[in-house]
Formats: C-alpha cells, structure tokens, sequence
C-alpha cells in the first residue's frame, strides 16, 4: 500500500482536476476500509499524511510545484480540502476505537479467559433459618410467611397484649408514622416478632395446624455486639386435640438435638409471654463445654436458646371468630419462637451480629 506512485496529472483543468482527487479519495476510502486493527489504521496515517513520504506530502510537491501558476490557486485549494477530509476520516476512526470499552473493537482475543462470573453462596444467616425448618419439615410440619408490615391487631391485640399492656414495652416497636386517625388495631408497624403468623395462619387453617415461620423482624433497639434492629426468627405452631406440655418438650428436645447433635440436653424454665400460658424459656446444655461450665456459658452450663409455651385459651379466642373449629376446649397447642442471629453466633462462633450484614465477601465465604 504505501508509497504508490502518485499519478501523473494530464492536464489542470477543473475536469482533470475533479477526476485526479476523486480517484485519491477512492484509494483512500478503500485502504481506509481495510484498516481494521489499530496498527492498520497507524499507517494508513503515516502512508497518507506522514511528513516525509506520506503521499500528501508527495501530491505537494509532484502536482503542485509543478503546476503552471495559473493552477497553483485552484489546485492549492482542491488539495487543502483533500487534506483535510483524509485528516478528518483518520481522527474520526481513531475516536471510534478509543470510545469503546478501552478495547480495540475487533481486538478480542479469544484464547483469553472470560470474565469469570461469582457464584454466590446462601448467606448464613439463611442457611441456618432453613436447617431449622428443615428440622421441623421432617416432622412434618409446613412452612408459612407473613408479612413484615403488620397491624397492631396482629403483631400484639390477638396475641394478648392488649393496648397499653407493660408486656408491649418488651417489644421496642417501630411504628408507621401518620395514622393517628385510624383505630388502633388497624395501625401499621414493622412486626417485632413472627408470633402473628400464628394468628394469620389458623384464620386461614381450621385445626389441625403444624407450622414453622421463618422471617424478619423489626425493633427500636440500637446497634450492638448481639443486637440489630433488624433480625430474623423462627417460629413454630402446632395445634391438634390433646396437644399437651409434653408433646412440647419432646418436639423442641428433639429438634435441638437434630440441630446441634445428639449430646444435647435440653431444659425448661417458667417464663412470660401474653400468647402462652404456662410459657417458658428454653436452655440448652451448653455446646463449646458440654455442659462443664465455659465462658460462653457464664460458667453455667446451660445456653438460652428460645420461648415457648402452651397457646393461651384467649389466642384461639381472637380466632374463633374466623374459625370455630378453634375451640379452647376442644384443642390444644403449643407454640415457640427462636432469634435465627443469635443460634448461628452460637453455632459459628460469630462474637459480632453485626458481620451478618455487612456484605463482607472475606466473611460470609467462610460460610459456604
Ligand atoms: N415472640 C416471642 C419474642 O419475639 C418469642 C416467642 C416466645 C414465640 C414464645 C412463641 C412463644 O411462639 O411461644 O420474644
């Protein structure tokens, strides 16, 4: 391509003219057109406008020293307008290969790697909810959602807490702002606990019920090393004729020892929640020491673990109304609820809550 001989110019008419630049820009277009990669296009540069021996620099001097004056005008200005449109069309194919994504269009290297793609992997906390429920669904329990913006009536009112009861202080509440004109028991907030899945569930479900509710929960409370305003529970509902306290404890012994392995004990200490009666707090034999007494444990032996307790006659109560089949005196049940954060701190060691939601890959991979 480079260094073609300039054609002779027969004469310097405009004719002759005319025809002579419009074969130049043809040759240009067409080597233009085959300059594909970037070192293409860097000689067409220097083949047409290089200093020295670009061609340009050989049509000066060739047709334009000698030229008759008379030319010398109209040649002067057909070849500066040349000049500049071969300038032009170079700047701009240069332009179009610097605008992409850094790489030269046509430059991809196939033998190279892909970009790979991350595969992600079930966020801790996630997988510990569905070990839990999947404790639960061998035992043939369902599993049911509810949603995390909740009325007054269900998150507390059907649950026993009736307004202005000292048990409602326990659960720091988020409320939506604005809704003073409306009853309090139609008042939205962020659900402080999954207890009124409960509610949800046996007004959809004449009994016999057994069901685990994972999800999220909301409270007032400040950031810390075990506490986040926001977190997840497990909770659990089993509803049949002679369900008894015992039933209870066989079903939350059992599932702690699917979970945590079989050495596990477990025992059960008289608590308060509105919705249970009797209700009571269950501890496990501490798993770092076995129940010797550690740090982990306060010395104690014995880890803290969940609540739970008989469904109190008043629950079934709020129910009635929508399902009859829910007759305190013809059933029974119970029901339980566990902080999914605060199991898998135990089960992982994880001394901050705050890494659950830190988005920190280093972390969370540890996990998978
Ligand atoms: N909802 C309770 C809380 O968030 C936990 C709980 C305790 C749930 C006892 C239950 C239960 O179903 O029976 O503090």
């Amino acid at each position: 391509m480079a260094n073609e001989t300039i054609p002779r110019l027969e004469s310097y008419d405009d004719v002759a003219l005319t025809k002579a630049f419009g074969e130049l820009k043809l040759q240009f277009n067409q080597e233009a057109m085959l300059s594909g990669s970037p070192e293409g296009r860097e000689s067409l540069r220097v083949d047409w406008l290089g200093r020295k021996q670009g061609r340009l620099t050989q049509i000066s001097s060739i047709w334009l020293k000698t030229a008759p004056d008379s030319a010398k005008r109209s040649l002067g200005q057909r070849f500066n307008e040349f000049k500049a449109y071969i300038e032009q069309s170079i700047a701009q194919e240069l332009s179009v290969e610097s605008a992409g994504s850094g790489r030269p269009l046509d430059a991809i290297d196939i033998s190279l790697p892909g970009t790979r793609s991350r595969i992600g992997i079930e966020h801790p906390l996630i997988k510990t909810m569905n070990e839990i429920v999947a404790v639960f669904k061998s035992m043939g329990y369902s599993v049911g959602v509810g949603p995390e913006v909740e009325t007054d009536y269900y998150n507390f009112e059907s649950l026993n807490f009736p307004p202005n009861h000292p048990a409602r202080d326990t659960q720091d509440t988020l409320v939506v702002a604005g809704q003073e004109r409306k009853a309090l028991r139609d008042r939205l907030l962020m659900r402080t606990h999954t207890s009124p899945v409960q509610i949800r569930t046996m007004e959809q479900q004449a009994p016999p019920v057994r069901i685990v509710i994972p999800g999220k929960v909301h409270r007032n409370d400040a950031a810390d090393a075990t506490h986040s305003p926001i977190f997840h529970q497990v909770e659990g509902l089993c509803v049949d004729t002679n369900i008894t306290f015992s039933d209870l404890k066989g079903t939350l012994d059992h599932a702690m020892k699917a979970f945590f392995g079989s050495s596990v004990k477990t025992r059960f200490f008289p608590s308060f929640f509105p919705f249970t009666e009797p209700s009571a707090d269950v501890q496990i034999s501490c798993i770092f020491c076995g129940g010797k007494g550690c740090r982990k444990c306060k010395h104690s032996g014995w880890i803290e673990l969940l609540g739970c307790g008989m469904v109190d006659p008043a629950v079934f109560g709020a129910v009635q109304q929508k399902q009859p089949g829910y007759d305190p005196k013809k059933i029974s049940g119970f029901a339980f609820g566990m902080g999914v954060e605060r199991i898998a701190m135990m089960k992982y060691g994880v001394s901050d809550i705050g890494q659950f939601y830190s988005g920190d890959m280093r972390f969370l991979e540890q996990f998978a």
